[in-house]
């Protein structure tokens, strides 16, 4: 159960434990042959301290955090005024990311904090939520399914040399 969660946006100071968990989730989801130095340069590039830390200070992006029992167990990373080319709509914002600890999956945390996500960006004059997921993470692509989101298109996700081809996904917000 989810029940015992609570959310709140996160601050400079939550930068180690966003980190932390996003190392970890990130390589459980994507480094799922091993670990190579691409890979390992881009999960260091993103969740270093220095590269949280920056993008907590980012003007147009924002964290929300899912805590149970004073532990960090999911997060979400969101940016505003967030076009994209196969949007027609302008006052998007995007899910850059949603994370939840492995231990704690299937519980209906990801659902919750997305709904958290999305009444959260609605007030801001949102109309529309979009996010990449990667073609190879299955269970993202039938979560996102199952919260009412389309998939509209693909897109690829380039780093370090390297393609990966992503499903574009959007809900329009009421
Ligand atoms: C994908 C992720 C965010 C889902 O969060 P979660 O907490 O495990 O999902 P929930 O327990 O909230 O599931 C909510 C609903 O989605 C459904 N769902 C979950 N996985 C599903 C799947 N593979 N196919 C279809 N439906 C699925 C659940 O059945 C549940 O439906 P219900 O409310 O009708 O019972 C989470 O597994 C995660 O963080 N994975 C690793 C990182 C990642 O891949 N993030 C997304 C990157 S794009």
């Amino acid at each position: 159960m989810s029940s015992d969660v609570s959310f709140r946006l996160a601050t400079e100071e939550d930068a180690l434990c966003i980190g932390a968990l996003g190392t970890q989730v990130w390589l459980d989801t994507y480094a799922t042959g091993g670990i190579r130095p691409s890979l390992a340069r881009e999960v260091i590039k993103h969740f270093s301290l220095d590269g949280v830390a920056s993008t907590l200070a980012k003007p147009d992006t924002a964290l929300l955090l899912a805590e149970r029992q004073d532990h960090l167990v999911a997060f979400a990373q969101l940016r505003y005024d967030a076009e994209h080319s196969v949007l027609p709509d302008r006052s998007a914002v995007e899910l850059e990311r949603l994370y939840v600890q492995e231990a704690f999956t299937g519980r209906g945390i990801g659902k919750r904090l997305l709904l958290e996500v999305e009444t959260l960006v609605g007030p801001h004059g949102a109309n529309t939520i979009w996010l990449n997921a990667w073609v190879g993470n299955r269970r993202a692509l039938g979560f996102y399914t199952a919260q009412g989101y389309e998939d509209i298109g693909s897109d690829w996700y380039s780093f370090d040399g390297e393609s990966h081809e992503n499903r574009v996904f959007a809900k329009r917000l009421d």
